[in-house]
């Protein structure tokens, strides 16, 4: 979960050319695919279930990618077996929306999925304190989850450094959340390694390229440049 992995969010895609999509961005290079899931409760908007899940698995898997399903819904131990059961990869929860987190990191590894924690922009680091040793890696919001498209919130930035300190060398740190070519750096320079990018990439007229810009800027990172 350490290495460097761009993960366009599939919610900036169009749905009606969902696999042409897909494809797009991996024959780019891209191994990641993030799914954002919303309820109209935890957030106010609803997307994107299991079965669209379901529908791109093998799409994904076949081109040697995976699924980064996104929860940002209430009681979500009631579908990771749903989600993970429908090829997710990796699963992560809001610890704003889990009185018992310690247990839904435990089902989601038990799916047989990686699992994470997110916070969303105001909750303080030290909620993920003693769940680091559960997770494979750890989402830190950089926008307010509910839309793709919204303004980097770069007041985050130094959680998302300490996260990088308060986390096992293994476990993975992502960014999620007005990511794109003006805030890519400012997000590398925290230590993260996984970035979602919705509206950078397939918002894009030429999403390929998009995602290409932003894979090289974490290439370059990795190579110390
Ligand atoms: C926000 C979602 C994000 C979002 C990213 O609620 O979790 O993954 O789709 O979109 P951009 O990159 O456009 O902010
Ligand atoms: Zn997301």
């Amino acid at each position: 979960m350490t290495s460097y992995q761009l993960a366009p969010s599939i919610l900036s895609a169009s749905f009606s050319h969902l696999a042409d999509e897909i494809k797009t961005v991996m024959d780019a290079g891209v191994r990641v695919i993030h799914v954002d899931v919303m309820d109209g409760h935890f957030v106010p908007n609803i997307t994107i279930g299991p079965v669209v899940v379901r529908s791109v698995r093998d799409l994904v898997h076949g081109a040697g990618g995976v699924l980064d399903v996104h929860l940002m819904i209430e009681n979500p131990e009631r579908f990771i077996d749903a989600f993970a059961a429908a090829g997710s990869d990796w699963i992560n929860v809001h610890a704003e929306a889990c009185t018992h987190l310690n247990a839904v990191l435990a089902q989601i590894r038990a799916a047989g999925c990686k699992a994470g924690v997110t916070l969303n922009p105001a909750t303080p680091l030290a909620t993920i304190q003693e769940v680091t040793g559960d997770i494979d890696y750890a989402l830190m919001m950089t926008v307010n989850p509910g839309f793709s498209g919204q303004e980097f919130i770069a007041s985050v930035l130094p959680k998302v450094r300490r996260a990088r300190t308060l986390l096992p060398p293994q476990v993975g740190l992502q960014v999620d959340g007005g990511v794109g070519p003006d805030t890519i750096e400012a997000a590398l320079d925290t230590g993260a390694n996984l970035f979602v990018a919705g509206s950078a990439v397939f918002g894009e007229p030429d999403p390929a390229q998009a995602a290409r810009a932003l894979m090289a800027a974490m290439e370059a990172r990795q190579k110390g440049e």
